[in-house]
């Protein structure tokens, strides 16, 4: 994982669009009066979909408008690795290497990545394109190898269809996000090895016999309640 600091050079200034304020404040809103630091991490999230990166203006308007010291902003960006601190190319490839993928072969999907876009690990191509970054478990093991391309997995991969999605990337379309083998979901790949019977239906239930019954019991209890004591 790269390091976690500021980027060097940063911009002058940053300030929210109408549509990004109107959606902070609305964030805002949900937060007790006085817990609007509660709003940090979306509101880092919402400058991030901006700008594209966290940039230290950013961080200290959110400090601001959140009524926060800019270090505990500065602490919260730095200590997510969701935040990028660095400028990313327009499609930021973030590939998952921790221990599971790896088993299923994150390296040959790595591999393919800097062999294709041309930059390694935590770099930008020289047009901003596209850069390339390193991901902690991304919660999606069960259909490893994955990448995350803005908001979407990219699922049971391997070098050569790495390849393919970049390749789509480059030509400006965005392929359809989850497995690329066309895996339903999580759901095992190839047939199904347990539960291949036909599920028993739920037996039929006759109400109306049940109903029936229940009257006929109820009447003779009745009578019996009704007879003179012997
Ligand atoms: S290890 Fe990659 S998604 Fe969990």
């Amino acid at each position: 994982m790269s390091g976690r600091a500021l980027a060097k050079d940063q911009p002058a200034s940053f300030a929210f669009t109408a549509e990004m304020t109107a959606r902070l404040n609305q964030i805002i809103a949900k937060y007790p009066q006085g817990r609007q630091a509660s709003a940090v991490i979306p509101a880092l999230d919402l400058a991030q979909r901006q700008e594209g990166w966290v940039t230290r203006p950013a961080i200290e308007e959110i400090a601001r408008l959140l009524d926060m010291a800019p270090m505990r902003v500065l602490e919260v960006a730095t200590f997510y690795t969701m935040f990028n601190l660095h400028p990313v190319g327009k499609t930021h490839v973030q590939i998952c290497t921790s221990l599971p993928c790896w088993l299923r072969g994150s390296n040959e999907v790595v591999k393919a990545c800097k062999e294709k876009l041309g930059i390694g690990m935590g770099e930008r191509s020289a047009d901003g394109t596209f850069s390339l970054g390193e991901l902690e478990c991304s919660g999606a093991c069960v259909n490893a190898p994955v990448a995350q391309i803005g908001d979407d997995y990219y699922e049971d991969l391997d070098y050569a269809s790495t390849v393919k999605m970049l390749d789509a990337f480059k030509r400006g379309e965005t392929p359809k996000a989850g497995s690329v083998t066309g895996r339903d979901g999580s759901a095992p790949a190839g047939d199904h090895l347990t539960l291949t019977e036909k599920p028993t239906p739920p037996a039929k239930q006759d109400f109306a016999a049940a109903k029936a019954a229940f009257e006929k019991a109820k009447a003779e209890a009745a009578a019996k309640a009704a007879a003179p004591k012997a």
